[in-house]
Parts: C-alpha cells; structure tokens; sequence
C-alpha cells in the first residue's frame, strides 16, 4: 500500500559519532525504495531553522556508508530550546512539505523532537547515535563500537611504551556522565583498573591494586578513567606520590570520536535508518529505534526518554575479577 508520507528530513545533532553516515544512507535509500523523498537537513536544528537543506537522493549517499564523522554536519542549537525556535523550525517543515523527521543523535536530540512534535504537526523517529552508549532504552547506539576499538588500538599503543619504561598510564577516555566506554575499553584493553562516573571509587583503593599487581610481579600499569569520574591529572600525581611510579595522563579525546565506521556500526546504523524510515511509512510518529535482545524495534519517545542508563553490572564485576578482586 502506498504510504501517505511523501517527503522527509533527515538530520544529525550533537556530537557526531561513526556510522551516523550509515543511518543518513539507510534512510535515504529506504526512503527512496518506498517513494518517498528526502531533505538532508544541514547542522541539526540549528540547519532547520535557518533552512539550510539539500534534496537527497540514491547518488548522494553514495561511498559514505564507510566514512565516519557526518556529510550532513552537526551543531547544537539553544535557539530550537525555544518555543519560538521551534516554531520557526516548523515553518521550514511546511514550507518544504515535510510530512516527517529522522532525528539521528542522542537522548538530547530526540527532546528536541519530541517538543517539536508536542508543539506541531509532524511526525518524527528518532535513531541512537552517540560513542557514549548512554541512552537506557537501547542496548546499543551508533558509534559505540568503533570509538571502542579506536580506544583500545590508541591503549594498545600506550601499553608498549609503559611497559618498555615500566611506567603507569593514567587513560581518560570519553563518555559525558556515562563509565560504559571506559569499562568496555577496560575490559578489552585488560586494564589495571577502571574508574567509571557510575561507581563510587577512591583513590587509595586504585593504589592498594596497583601495589598487589606489584606484589604479584607487574611492573607497568594501565588505569582507565572516565572523563565524567574525575580528574586524570589529579590521579596520575596521586599513584606517583603513593608509589613513585612515573604516571603519564593520556586523554583520548576526540580521536574517540572519528574514523571509518566498524562493521558492526555499519549494520546497526543500516538497520535502525531502514526501520526508521520503515514505522514513519506506516504512520507512526513520536518512536524511537532501538536495540532490544538483540532485535531492531521502537518504542514510544518520551519513554524512551524517561528510561534511566545503567551501566552493564556484570562487566563492572568481571573487570574487577579481572585484577584477582572478586566482588
Ligand atoms: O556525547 C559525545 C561526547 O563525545 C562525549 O563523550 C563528550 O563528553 C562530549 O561529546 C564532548 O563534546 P564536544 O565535542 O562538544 O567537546
């Protein structure tokens, strides 16, 4: 059946984050197989405000499913906070016939909307995008994959050197207020420790395992710190003074947050743009795509909003096991 959804934007806001590329061509080419057309949307909400779009097509999608950042460039918008910025953003949606959105991004994107959404009538879907993995309604958000490795290959290095010197390492790795990248690169990297935003944690006990690892004979160390669990720099002085190690700070940074999309990002992105595109055609508005068991589904918005991070506990208590601590 001929859906009654004509035309749509696509847009990416916030941090950009490996694979978005993936899900604006999944959209664009699930768009297209089901008649519909699709507005690429510049700069997020800042972009539909100020009208800053393109027409896509099957041609201009072309050759990204593998490049990270994202072709149609993010910004954060305090104008679309607005209700008066978001009024101005729908007059941009009539004006070009949107009859739905794709908001590619974070829990932050999908709030904007939602208001959108609450405010007028347009339909839009909502895709998780962000290395942070920090979003409770989905196992999994674009990005998270490929940051990951980028970390671990980055760890991997450093590990060579601390090890020749017999050095500690002290690795900020990124994650806002979330610990679920820092304790996955952990646990593939096999970190000394790993300090996360989401468990209480104190100084002394970081010395006393490194002090055990000592007795059990290592003489190089790899702590992993998330950016939201406190100061790298602060940490590192700390375990020198303590046990006169040399501590070097490695802030991983940005790095995180480009390269070529892995596979999994690819597939993933692939999947949740194609089912995207998918329950706007049937008609449903206000959804959010997710990873549930394993399985591509959607779920209300403002639930999906409303639904609180955890992190994976069971990680949490390997990684510990993992330095002779069973908890
Ligand atoms: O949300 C993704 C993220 O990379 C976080 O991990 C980090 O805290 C933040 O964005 C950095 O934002 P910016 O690019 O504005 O420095």
């Amino acid at each position: 059946m001929e859906s009654a959804v004509k035309r749509i934007g696509v847009l990416t806001s916030g941090g950009d984050a490996p694979g978005m590329n993936a899900a604006v061509r999944a959209v664009v080419r699930t768009a297209v197989a089901h008649n519909i057309e699709v507005v690429g949307i510049k700069r997020g909400w800042k972009g539909l405000i100020q009208g800053d779009i393109e027409l896509m097509n099957l041609h201009s999608v072309a050759h990204i499913l593998e490049s990270g950042g994202t072709i149609l460039y993010t910004a954060r918008s305090d104008e679309f906070r607005t209700v008066e910025g978001r009024a101005k953003a729908y007059n941009i949606c009539k004006l070009i016939g949107l009859d739905g959105l794709v908001a590619i991004g974070g829990d932050g994107t999908w709030a904007g909307a939602l208001a959108l959404a609450s405010e007028h009538d347009i339909s839009v879907v909502g895709i998780p995008a962000t290395i942070d993995n920090d979003i409770g309604c989905s196992e999994y958000s674009i990005g998270f994959d490929t940051a990951a490795n980028t970390a671990v290959s980055c760890i991997d290095h450093l590990r060579d050197t601390m090890q020749s010197h017999e050095r500690c390492s002290v690795i900020e790795v990124m994650g806002h207020n979330a610990g679920d990248l820092a304790q996955y690169v952990a646990l593939a990297s096999g970190a000394t420790d790993v300090i996360i935003p989401e468990k209480k944690w104190n100084p002394e006990e970081v010395i006393n395992n490194i002090r055990n690892r000592r007795l059990a004979g290592f003489t190089h160390f790899m702590i992993i710190i998330a950016e939201g669990a406190g100061s790298s720099a602060e940490l590192a002085d700390y375990i020198h003074e303590k046990t006169g190690l040399t501590a070097r700070v490695t802030v991983l940074g940005h790095v995180q947050r480009g390269g070529s999309p892995t596979a999994r990002d690819r597939v993933m992105a692939t999947r949740m743009g194609y089912w995207a595109v998918k329950i706007l055609a049937e008609g449903k508005t206000n959804r959010v795509v997710v990873s549930k068991d394993h399985r591509i589904t959607d779920m209300d918005m403002f639930e999906a909003i409303n639904t609180k991070h955890e992190i994976y506990e069971a990680d949490h208590i390997i990684s510990r096991a993992m330095v002779g601590d069973l908890i």
